[in-house]
């Protein structure tokens, strides 16, 4: 039996060495060699005829010349997967340095990015949003904000008119008055939205964007529409801002004021965009008229509050530097995409 194994180890190695490149070739070998039925076994079923003191000898013999033959495969095999990974891998290179291809992502408008930006402050103050429609009857856009027919502060707004009780809504105020017939107070509402006015300019575009505000319950000051609003633009143009209130006129608001900053490109000193004043006009503001809370049905002696309303593309402009408002609304990407 010793010599009948040698031969067949020997005749395996053989085999095994001719098929050396060729995996599918070992595979079937080692079925053939090693497998349960394979020639190897043969032996193992011999090794109950011999006897007891010469089988474990033989048995170690078989299984020596099996495992032998076994590694001598695995080694073959494996070193045959290890060429084809590697000239996987070469094949497959990925040139890392190459640039990626981008994806065109498109952006907020300017003008939304600011009036999303006021939105956040405001959010942060815990006011409320509220919107109103664009086509608006003259009722709500004049004469329940104080400003009766053939009243000289029409002259304030140029106005488009779709009859003559229906109009494109010239402010974000009618909201005030939508709100309020609709809700007791306390209220806290800001309104972003768009408006129309008969003009064209430089500074001017038939149509453009404001955030309205108000804020009714009791006991509400001039000093609480000072410290909202001074807040609101320190933190939207920075800590160390300079603002101040000056008195104004809107029919909606008794008394009513303008707010201020300091110039945001010279800082006080004097330029172009300031007209030399070293301040810029920012935005609206007053406490609410009785006449406002009498057509929306509050008590003007339990309640008070204040208002503002601001224009979203001046602030862009101030913000970012823009000189010229209709570029805004020419969708030039080469424009838009710089912010
Ligand atoms: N509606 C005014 C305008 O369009 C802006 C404004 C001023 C709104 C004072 C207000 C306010 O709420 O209190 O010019």
């Amino acid at each position: 039996m010793k010599e009948r194994l040698e031969l067949l180890a020997k005749e395996a190695e053989r085999a095994i060495e001719a098929a050396a490149s060729d995996k599918d070739a070992l595979l079937q070998l080692k079925a053939r060699y090693l497998g349960r039925k394979g020639e190897f076994s043969g032996f193992l079923k011999e090794l109950a005829a011999l006897p007891a003191e010469d089988r474990k000898a033989a048995g170690e013999a078989i299984n020596q010349a099996k495992t032998r033959l076994e590694d001598a495969i695995a080694i073959l095999i494996g070193g045959i997967e290890g060429r084809w990974k590697e000239a996987a891998l070469a094949k497959e290179r990925l040139d890392v340095t190459l640039p990626g291809r981008t994806m065109p992502l498109g952006k907020r408008h300017p003008v939304m990015q600011v009036m999303e930006e006021i939105q956040e402050v405001f959010f942060g103050l815990g006011f409320d949003i509220a919107e109103g429609p664009e086509i608006e009857l003259d009722s709500y856009n004049f004469e329940k904000l104080n400003i009766p027919k053939d009243h000289p502060a029409r002259e304030m707004q140029d106005t488009f008119y779709v009859s003559s009780d229906v109009l494109l809504r010239t402010h974000t105020s009618p909201v005030q008055i939508r709100v309020m017939e609709n809700k007791r107070p306390p209220v806290r509402v800001i309104a972003p939205g768009t408006v129309f006015r008969r003009d064209s300019d430089v500074t001017h575009s038939p149509m453009f964007h404001q955030v309205e505000g108000f804020m009714v319950d009791k006991g509400v000051s001039f000093a609480n529409l000072k410290a909202v609003l001074a807040d609101f633009l320190r933190t939207f143009f920075g800590r160390d801002t300079g603002v101040r209130f000056r008195p104004s006129f809107f029919p909606f608001t008794e008394p009513s004021a303008e707010a201020d900053i300091r110039c945001v490109l010279c800082k006080g000193a004097g330029c172009r965009v300031c007209k030399g004043s070293g301040w810029l006009e920012i935005l609206g503001a007053g406490m609410i008229h009785p006449e406002v809370f009498r057509s929306v049905g509050y008590d003007y002696e339990e309640y008070s509050g204040f208002a503002f309303g601001l224009g979203v593309e001046r602030i862009a402009m101030l913000k970012y530097g823009i000189d010229d408002l209709r570029l805004l609304f020419e969708n030039d990407l080469r424009f838009l995409k710089q912010f």
